[in-house]
């Protein structure tokens, strides 16, 4: 099939090889020059493990273009809008400026045949109203197709997805609607992958109401680490034990400086934000207290260290490892990792911080931290070692080898992912999170 997919970030960047790879023809195009440039040589403008190789194999066969000019769109049957929501600069709601900038661009190029599918992340009620804009502009249709992939493992999630859903607009154009979607997924599908065809409005409520509860699910195992602390317990031990519960199960269970990245958080603000515009905001207010929850984490986090150090961090060095929001990521939007860092060195501590992919990401945002590409470095006569994301690489580290290296042996595990023990034994003050 003929595809253009509207916005290369993490996801249409990912969607449009991922199409490509399955045999689609694909145009991917974003507005952003320097993103395309970078595309139309096959890198990745980000990390993403995979992506390359698919953008590869895809551009050499001839199957993906990339464009800067939504013209190119013209003559593709199904268009895929991956245009980001951010959230509202001073507002929890979702900020639609680009959504609406993508099809209004998209539509004089739209045949009265054509599907447009709605990728984003969008308050509840968008895809009806986008819909109508569409039809009126174009006649062409719409459906919502969200999208759950995680970092890390983009490629996987979009090649190989879970489930599939479709919101549908009623009737004979929700017909033709599956019938392309399905032809766009016809390898998935022949997988066995599940498809839940729906409204518009369910489609929009899944995906947001997705990340709620993963949200929940980490917001939930905080506080208990929360109480952990006060009452002496260990919350990974708890975490295990309440895994094994099947209905529970042991996943997203993990404590420590919390969540963040591009979803997570903005889309629970964002959602809270929707339901209170429905005379509903009672309903999910609970997920303002997870974000306060999950925020606490960070400011947890600091307390620790200071504790740590003696009562204060100032002119003390500080290496922290990690400043991604999670492992194989560059992202650092809302990343905890980098936040800690940030409060740290606000509090005149010397922070070096170090990460294999973020750094790059983290100096545009906050160049007045202290970096060290390589991990030795950064703990290289360190006085605190502080792990805010588990890359490999830090989870692997030698208590022994790197105790000859820092200055002071202590170290606070944000993550919960090294052995008490085996630091201990090595001869370090170990700190975790919710752990005795
Ligand atoms: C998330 C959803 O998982 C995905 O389905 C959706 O499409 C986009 O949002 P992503 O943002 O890539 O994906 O990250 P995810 O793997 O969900 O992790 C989110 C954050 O939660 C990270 O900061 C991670 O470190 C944190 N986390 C995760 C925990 O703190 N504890 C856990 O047990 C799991």
């Amino acid at each position: 099939m003929r595809i253009s997919v509207i916005g290369c970030g993490y996801l249409g960047a990912v969607h449009a090889a991922s199409m490509a790879e399955l045999g689609h023809e694909v145009t991917g195009i974003d507005v952003d020059p320097a993103k395309i440039q970078a595309l139309q040589a096959a890198q990745a403008p980000f990390f993403e493990p995979g992506l390359t190789d698919i953008l590869e194999s895809a551009m050499a066969s001839g199957r993906l273009s990339f464009s800067t000019n939504i013209a190119d769109a013209k003559g593709a049957q199904v268009h895929f809008v991956a245009v980001g929501t951010p959230q509202k600069k001073g507002e929890n709601a979702a900020d639609l400026t680009y959504v609406d900038a993508a099809i209004d661009a998209l539509i004089p190029q739209l045949g009265v045949s054509d599907l447009v599918v709605g990728k984003s992340t969008v308050p509840v009620g968008t895809a009806e109203r986008l819909a109508e804009k569409i039809e009126a502009g174009s006649g062409a249709t719409l459906a919502w197709n969200p999208e759950f992939l995680r970092e890390g493992f983009a490629v996987k999630d979009t090649i190989s997805p879970d489930r599939l859903v479709y919101g549908l607009p009623a009737g004979e154009k929700g017909k033709k609607a599956k019938q392309l979607l399905d032809e766009v997924y016809a390898t998935a599908l022949s997988n066995d992958t599940p498809v839940v065809a729906t409204d518009y409005a369910t489609s929009e409520l899944v995906k947001v109401s997705a990340n709620a509860f993963l949200a929940t699910k980490i917001s939930f195992i905080n506080a208990m680490a929360e109480i952990a602390e006060v009452a002496g317990a260990d919350v990974t031990a708890l975490a295990d034990a309440i895994g094994y519960d099947a209905r529970i199960g042991r996943r997203f269970l993990n404590a420590g400086v919390g969540f963040g990245g591009g979803c997570l958080p903005k889309d629970i603000r964002g959602f809270a934000a929707r339901a209170e515009e429905l005379g509903r905001g009672e309903s999910i207010r609970f997920l303002l207290e997870i974000d306060k929850i999950n925020m606490r984490r960070r400011e947890r986090m600091v307390e620790m260290v200071i504790e740590a150090l003696g009562g204060q961090v100032y002119k003390k060095k500080v290496a922290v490892l990690g400043l991604a929001f999670k492992p194989d990521s560059d992202d650092v939007r809302d990343s905890p990792a980098l936040d800690v860092a940030v409060r740290l060195n606000g509090l005149g501590a010397h922070v070096i911080a170090t990460d294999p992919e973020a750094i790059p990401n983290s100096i545009r945002l906050h160049p007045q931290l202290g970096f060290a590409t390589d991990t030795m470095d950064a703990l290289n006569h360190a006085d605190a070692v502080v792990l805010v994301t588990e890359w490999k690489e830090y989870r692997n580290l030698d208590p022994v080898e790197v105790g000859k290296l820092v200055r002071d042996k202590i170290i606070i595990d944000g993550r919960n992912v090294l052995d008490p023990v085996q630091w201990r034994a090595a001869g370090w003050i170990y700190k975790g999170m919710g752990r005795p």
